[in-house]
């Protein structure tokens, strides 16, 4: 009775209705409500319906929605010049002709390309970086390349920095950042000789939340300044507040030539990307890349009000202090579970990685619990694109330290029911 006829749909969806969506809540047809630990698909940094997102909306919608990106708009020239006020001193360029995250990744690609007249790109390999056809072939697991077939030629996947189970099996720090120095020979063996990019997420994100050491960005910067490749940080996921610091470059000391955000740019779901580039990257023509929901100006006054919020010390400080307060929580939890094998995270993006007794990733386990979490009034999702084996817990920013608790109570009782 409370859910839809859902048959026209194209893809599966759960039987269960969503109804409403306010602060870290959303309510089913049922009544239920559940905190939301996946901010939705991660993009809404300030929750449901946050009140300046939808003010701003609703003015903007009363002025001008949309109108072609060859002409100025208010909110879209403002948004640009916000966030290369934002960016890394080396950024000075906004596109904002794209509408996803897919979208801006590919344009800092070809960005890369054009500049440097060259093709490959780098990844790693439990990276997501999009759903295009590229860019589902440059993310690093296979599941997602295999029933389609399509292969980018010019991708190449080296291993990622994943401490906890290193591809050479060597420990940080005696390990010398063997994973950075190793890309030199991916790069002399495995590449076509024409490598244009590394394009990186300074946290990956549905890889299993995976935090590189100290010293492996600028190792990897060394690397690109010797081989003149530009270095792309996807920022889509780590962006706009989710780390405690505006962008997460910040955290590592990262100086990308290029930067993708998307995601929590919208604040409470509004579409809106962006590609942040250095002067060297500026310049490809504007018809080679621009789709038509990009420098949307109702998204964009969206964008606006959402960096009003976050942009403010007391706000981010709040986001570093209550990640740490969930994390001491978890690092509590894992002490007495012996299925948590690690508990990882920088500010609001934090992850709980699931093991058997042997070390072995558990993503059965960790599929239960996920399942079995909304019978605890939690939303959890997984880390598809690596194991299969980490929660992501990475609520709307505006958490409070009272719904902090709360998850990390509730975590409890779901780990205490299903591993009892
Ligand atoms: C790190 C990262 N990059 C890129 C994307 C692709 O973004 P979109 O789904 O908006 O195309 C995602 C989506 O999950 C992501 O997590």
């Amino acid at each position: 009775m409370f859910s839809l006829d859902t048959k026209a749909m194209y893809y599966p969806v759960s039987d269960r209705r969503i109804v409403a969506g306010e602060g870290v809540y959303l309510r089913d047809a049922e009544g239920n409500s559940f905190i939301d630990c996946a901010s939705a698909t991660f993009n809404l940094s300030l929750g449901y319906s946050h009140p300046a997102v939808v003010a701003a909306i609703q003015e903007q919608a009363e002025k001008l929605i949309h109108t072609t990106s060859s002409f100025q708009s208010e909110p879209v020239v403002r948004l640009a010049s916000r966030l290369v006020e934002l960016a890394p001193k080396k950024l000075t360029k906004a596109h904002l002709k794209v509408a996803s995250g897919s979208s801006a990744n590919e344009g800092a690609i070809k960005m890369a390309q054009r500049a440097t007249g060259r093709r490959d790109v780098v990844t790693l390999f439990r990276s997501h970086v999009g759903q295009s056809t590229m860019l589902a072939s440059l993310s690093g697991n296979a599941f997602r390349k295999e029933p389609l077939g399509h292969v980018y030629p010019g991708g190449l996947h080296v291993p990622d920095p994943y401490c906890l189970r290193c591809f050479y099996r060597q420990s940080y720090p005696d390990c010398g950042l063997l994973c950075v120095d190793r890309i030199e020979q991916f790069l002399e063996f495995a590449s076509s000789g024409s490598v244009a990019a590394i394009l990186i997420e300074p946290i990956a994100g549905n890889g299993g939340n995976i935090i590189p050491p100290n010293g492996y960005f600028q190792r990897l910067r060394q690397l690109c300044d010797a081989h003149d490749i530009k270095l792309l940080v996807d920022e889509v996921q780590t962006g706009i507040g989710r780390t405690g610091r505006m962008f997460a470059c910040e955290h590592f000391g990262i100086e990308p030539d290029a930067m993708s955000l998307a995601k929590g740019l919208g604040g409470s779901g509004a579409q809106v990307a962006a590609i942040l580039a250095s002067d060297e990257l500026a310049g490809l023509p504007a018809d080679h890349h621009s789709f038509t929901y990009g420098a949307n100006s109702l998204a964009c006054a969206a964008a606006l009000a959402t960096l009003d919020v976050i942009d403010d010390p007391d706000f981010l400080a709040h986001v570093r202090a209550v990640g740490a307060r969930i994390l001491d929580r978890l690092g509590e939890l894992k002490n007495r579970c012996p299925c948590i094998l690690d508990v990882r995270g920088v500010g609001l993006m934090i992850g709980i990685e699931i093991a058997r007794r042997d070390g072995s990733p558990d993503p059965q386990l960790t599929n239960i619990l996920a399942k079995r979490a909304m019978d605890h009034a939690l939303f959890l999702r997984t880390s598809r694109y690596g194991h299969g084996n980490v929660l992501k817990i990475r609520p709307p920013l505006i958490l409070t330290d009272v719904e902090a608790e709360l998850i990390c109570d509730r975590l409890d009782d779901l780990l205490r029911s299903v591993t009892a």
